[in-house]
């Protein structure tokens, strides 16, 4: 009997500690001890967020697990978050640790403070240089889509599915931009698949043993976490066979791409408290490419997805589209950059089509570095923060009709394209994605592309199929055929 007083009164004591905030935090619910509010988040957060908003406000308290942590559901209050420094940092998970081969993580897109830095003005400092940013990157990407419009004609005038067929192409221009080659092989996008398989399978209880460390130490194959880091074996493999491939061919002071920059200034660092510095330095160079495709990868295949499966879905946005495409290209050149300022419909789709989908829907998790003040608000330093993107761009307020694609709300009377204030699919801030302007470079190439060669319709077995994304860290597309057909034949 003495046993279960003590059991309960432990019990208590433990639920009384976790519901402990400090002085002026936001408001939340309560949580259960251990799992924090977990289990009540579900498995679309953001979509929760927005509920408890009705309650709490737009930055609640919600404990993720282990870690303490606020969502912010407000566009204002999250361009603000995202524009100051304290909460530019990044919990120190331990699958980060894991992935990066050390006992803090490395790279750049998990990392924070001084290595944070070094590797991200590194890294957009290098790609600057290689010209992912100009119109040098046009050339590549217009040869990989002639490539990739070749493949799909053999495929065309059946319905098919296109979950993976955006991968490779896609990988390709990184690749090509990090080692200087394509990946002819399709070695980068099959690893990357299985990645993304494995990240969808073990969703639920993979984000548990993100968040509660001890419970991946007790259940690593329950947990999916063991899965998760045998599939990361390959992938090091497969980067490292690059590496040590440039580190044999390099000569100092020629330098012919991403990974050769990167060598090079591994070789030259001699402050031992650097990134660069040795070990640590290689450490990071694998964590940065690991970072590059993960971050590069998936984002802008998942896209141009997406954007098939709406106009696939939406026939008159597809016919006035392609109208466009005729008027502005026609079909006897490739389409180009400097078509994009005369086509302000093209545009509108694309932009549309980045607000529907909120394919990050909670941005990558930001984390203070300082306590910091908010609203009036006092964070502690260490508290996680959920940028709620997708509040951003489904504000029902701002927007009106939210759950309507309707590209026409990002053309103004005259048909010119509107900036509006929540749009921010790509976070703007200190750790605003390094890759948007490649990113936004490749949609218009494809879409444009695809849309002159193709008209893309659902497969008559399914008209309808559901525009309801399966939750990971992104918005995947649900599995389903489309059929494509070519034009002007
Ligand atoms: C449609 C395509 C893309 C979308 C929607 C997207 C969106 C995002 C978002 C929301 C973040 C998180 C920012 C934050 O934490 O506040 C991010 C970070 C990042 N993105 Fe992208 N991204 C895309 C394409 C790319 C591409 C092509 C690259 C490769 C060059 C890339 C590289 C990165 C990196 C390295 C980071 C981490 C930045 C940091 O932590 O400092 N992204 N992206």
């Amino acid at each position: 009997m003495l046993y279960l007083v003590l059991v309960v009164i432990f019990i208590i004591t433990l639920y009384l500690f976790s519901q402990k905030r400090p002085k002026n935090y936001p408001p939340g619910p309560y949580g259960l001890p251990i799992f924090g509010h977990l289990l009540q988040l579900g498995p679309s957060p953001h979509i929760t967020l927005l509920k408890l908003k009705e309650k709490y406000g737009p930055i609640v308290a919600v404990d993720f697990g282990s870690y303490p942590a606020i969502g912010i559901s407000d566009y204002r209050i999250l361009r603000e978050a995202l524009a100051h420094p304290s909460f530019a940092g990044r919990p120190n998970l331990n699958v980060f640790q894991h992935r990066s081969r050390d006992v803090i993580a490395r790279g750049l897109l998990f990392t924070e403070g001084r290595q944070w830095l070094e590797q991200r003005h590194f890294a957009i400092k290098q790609l600057k240089a290689l010209g992912y940013s100009k119109t040098s990157i046009e050339t590549t990407v217009q040869a990989e889509i002639s490539d990739f419009l070749i493949n799909l004609k053999a495929d065309c005038n059946r319905p098919m599915s296109i979950r993976t067929r955006f991968h490779a192409p896609v990988l390709n221009i990184l690749w090509a931009l990090i080692v200087g080659e394509r990946d002819t092989t399709g070695e980068a996008a099959m690893l990357f698949k299985i990645c993304t398989e494995s990240i969808e399978e073990h969703n639920g209880l993979a984000s548990l043993c993100m968040f509660i460390p001890w419970f991946s130490k007790i259940f690593p194959k329950l947990s999916g976490l063991d899965e998760m880091n045998k599939n990361l074996g390959p992938l090091w493999a497969f980067f490292e066979k690059y590496i040590k491939d440039h580190q044999s061919t390099f000569i100092p002071g020629q330098v012919r791409d991403f990974l050769d920059a990167y060598i090079q200034e591994i070789q030259n660092t001699t402050d031992p408290s650097s990134s660069f510095y040795k070990e640590v330095g290689e450490r990071s160079m694998l964590s940065t490419l690991l970072d590059l495709f993960f971050a590069g990868g998936e984002t802008t295949a998942n896209t141009i997805h997406w954007t098939c499966l709406y106009l696939a879905s939406f026939p008159k946005v597809q016919k006035r589209l392609q109208d466009e495409v005729d008027s502005v290209i026609g079909n006897s050149r490739l389409p180009a950059l400097t078509d994009e300022i005369s086509m302000p419909y093209t545009c509108a789709v694309i932009q549309e089509s980045m607000r529907f989908t909120a394919l990050i829907p909670l941005a990558i998790f930001h984390s203070t570095t300082q306590d910091v003040e908010l609203k009036g608000y006092k964070i502690p330093a260490n508290t996680m923060v959920l940028m709620n993107v997708y509040s951003a761009l489904h504000d029902k307020e701002y927007w009106g009709d939210p759950e309507v694609f309707r590209p026409d709300r990002f053309l103004d009377d005259e048909g010119k394209l509107i900036k509006h204030e929540p749009m921010v699919p790509f976070c703007p801030g200190k750790r605003v994605c390094i890759g948007e302007v490649l990113a936004r470079n490749e949609l218009f190439l494809y879409i444009t592309s695809l849309f002159q060669t193709f008209s893309i319709s659902t497969d008559p077995a399914n008209p309808n199929p559901s525009l309801d994304p399966i939750v990971t860290w992104i918005q995947m597309p649900p599995d389903h055929h489309l059929m494509f057909t070519q034009r002007n034949s």
